[in-house]
């Protein structure tokens, strides 16, 4: 329809409109229309045509829910009731958090400085505190969190952030044996996801600044490649917070798909029925963190290319027990996930997980240059001269690099490989365990790596969680919607499983009796906080529990004053 059509069938419509030579006007409508049409026809079209008319509408009466409770929550008395119900919970927390050395209280910079010896004193004073609190980690008793822990490996790591403790990447030309080993980093992961001879990276602090990359580069790609300027992410239910994060940090609208039943990977319809030409970005992850399961990337990649959209594998937790399975265990996964996998443009895997690598490195990997070249911050124009940055930070500790570089050259393939078969046969002896002997669990998913997840319809697993933790001072990790718990295997936890079976039992036995003896529930600070969560009217309160408990993290004597003037 030519536009001269077009207005002559808007003068036709009855009532509103009147007809105008002003140009003005007619722009006026136009715009209007257009508006209209691209900011809420065609998303609300989207939306229905992706999630289907009843869950649109279920998403429309939670928002309202979720929307009014935070009015209910100004009526004075229930905003005094719910404030009493966040200070308890305050206190609590400062009782398990808030554990302090009796040695050591600084909240201003001492006037005089300590010397060397007093200085040692006081970090191993902290180093020890409250030991029954702390948690077991040596033990291997906690999922996920220290991934390797062997003490010749501690000491070389050490060593190496002791050389290179001053060192900056901001400076390759002061540090130039660090701006050789960080792109020795890269390389060698990158061959590891079977990069093609285009394939380039960075490294950076953690999973999620991977994963904040990706979307980034993604959504610059889509803004100047396209002219997207609502650019939308769109990701299966169970991929990383940090993609929550990207979508928050950057503007970018975040549309969930739905997981299969049956297996927890990604609907892949589902996917489909999601894209739109808004879409910036596909992810999928190998393995996700919930439930340890493997999306279907080959057909994600198969719609990333028939869209013209990038894909993004979230490896961060697969890490290298991932890209080592085959040669741990002597067979293919059934999934490709890495760079053969066509339409597969970029992955982020985390050195600093199944890399056995110090905390605060990983790498995000692309397939070309072209798509990285969008991650990166320049500015010619800075009084403060040319500048260019290749990831979110400005500044970064060289002293990181180099201890990935010195764990990945000192444990070799081989050396990778026997970790790692032994964190996958103990995933597995953990997996038939819960499958086969624990009737009152299941098991979620096929998961073939690292973590192992279960559910179950007899018992409250966060009650169990609690137990596990209280009387055992086991630390699974808690998962909602459905409620689950997972271990991440580490080599750690290898040592201990066959303890952790016997402990589930154990509390699993008495997580039944309590339900048949009706009535004498176990308390469990867990479950009820879930339980809180998970019911639409009262969230809004789980989110302040949440900041409450981030900012107990920073309290010190002076907040205190503060709180009780
Ligand atoms: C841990 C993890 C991340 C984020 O990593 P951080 O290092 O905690 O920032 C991302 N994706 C998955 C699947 C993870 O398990
Ligand atoms: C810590 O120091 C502050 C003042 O700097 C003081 O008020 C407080 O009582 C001290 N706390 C302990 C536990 O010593
Ligand atoms: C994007 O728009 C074009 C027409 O402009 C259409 O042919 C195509 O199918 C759309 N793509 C998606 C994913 O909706």
């Amino acid at each position: 329809m030519s536009f001269d059509n077009l207005f002559n069938s808007i003068t036709e419509w009855p009532g509103t409109y009147y007809y105008t030579t002003c140009w003005f006007e007619k722009l006026k409508d136009l715009l209007l229309i257009y508006t209209v049409l691209n900011y809420l026809i065609l998303p609300l079209f989207h939306l229905i045509y992706g999630y289907g008319l009843f869950r649109t509408i279920q998403f429309g009466y939670n928002f309202l829910i979720k929307k009014g409770s935070i009015l209910l929550f100004m009526i004075p008395s229930i905003k005094e009731k719910v404030n009493k119900e966040i200070n308890d919970a305050r206190i609590t927390l400062e009782k398990d958090i808030l554990i302090k050395s009796k040695n050591v209280n600084h909240s201003t910079i001492p006037l005089k400085g300590f010397s060397i010896d007093q200085v040692l004193n006081q970090l191993n004073d902290l180093d020890n505190l409250d030991s029954n609190h702390a948690i077991a980690w040596k033990d291997g008793k906690v999922s996920g969190a220290v991934y390797h822990g062997g003490d010749e490996l501690i000491n070389l790591q050490t060593e190496a952030i002791h050389k290179f403790a001053v060192s900056n990447q901001l400076h390759p030309d002061a540090f130039p044996g660090v701006r050789q080993m960080e792109s020795e980093v890269v390389s060698m992961v990158l061959n590891l996801f079977n990069a093609p001879i285009t394939g380039c990276g960075t490294t950076s602090s953690g999973g999620t600044e991977s994963l904040l990359l990706a979307c980034l580069a993604a959504r610059e790609k889509a803004r100047i490649e396209k002219g997207i300027v609502c650019p939308e992410i769109v990701a299966p239910k169970s991929i990383h917070a940090a993609v929550f994060k990207a979508s928050k940090y950057f503007g970018m609208n975040l549309k969930l798909a739905d997981l299969n039943p049956d297996t927890f990977t990604v609907d892949i319809n589902h996917v489909k029925r999601l894209i739109t030409n808004n879409t910036a970005i596909i992810l999928g992850s190998a393995p996700n963190f919930p439930y340890g399961t493997i999306d279907n990337i080959p057909e994600l990649s198969k719609l990333a290319i028939k869209y013209n959209i990038p894909l993004h594998v979230d490896c961060c937790l697969g890490s290298f027990v991932i890209a080592y399975y085959e040669k741990a265990m002597g067979k293919k996964l059934p999934i490709d996930f890495d760079f053969r996998v066509p339409g597969v443009t970029s992955i982020s895997c985390d050195t600093h997980k199944y890399g056995f690598a110090p905390k605060g490195s990983s790498i995000i990997m692309y397939r070309s240059p072209e798509l990285r070249k969008y991650q990166y911050y320049i500015s010619s124009d800075w009084v403060g001269g040319l500048y260019g940055s290749p990831t979110l930070a400005g500044s970064r500790p060289g002293a990181l690099t180099v201890g990935a570089w010195a764990t990945m050259i000192y444990l070799g393939e081989n050396g990778y490989i026997k970790e790692i078969k032994s964190i996958l046969e103990t995933a597995q002896i953990l997996r038939h365990t819960v499958e086969n002997e624990i009737p009152e669990l299941d098991l979620i998913g096929d998961p073939l790596l690292s973590v192992i997840s279960f559910k179950s319809d007899v018992i409250n697993v966060h009650v169990l969680g609690d137990l596990l933790s209280k009387e055992y001072g086991w630390h699974l990790s808690s998962l909602q919607k459905p409620a689950a718990l997972h271990l991440a295997v580490t080599r750690l936890t290898s040592k201990a499983i066959f303890e952790l079976i016997g402990d589930l039992k154990n509390c699993i036995k008495e997580c039944v009796a309590a339900v048949k003896a009706d009535g004498k529930a176990i308390k469990s600070d867990t479950a009820q906080l879930y339980g809180v969560a998970g019911s639409l009217s009262t969230s809004g309160v789980v989110d302040q529990l949440v900041g409450c408990f981030l900012d107990v993290l920073y309290q010190n004597e002076k907040s205190n004053e503060l709180m009780n003037e």
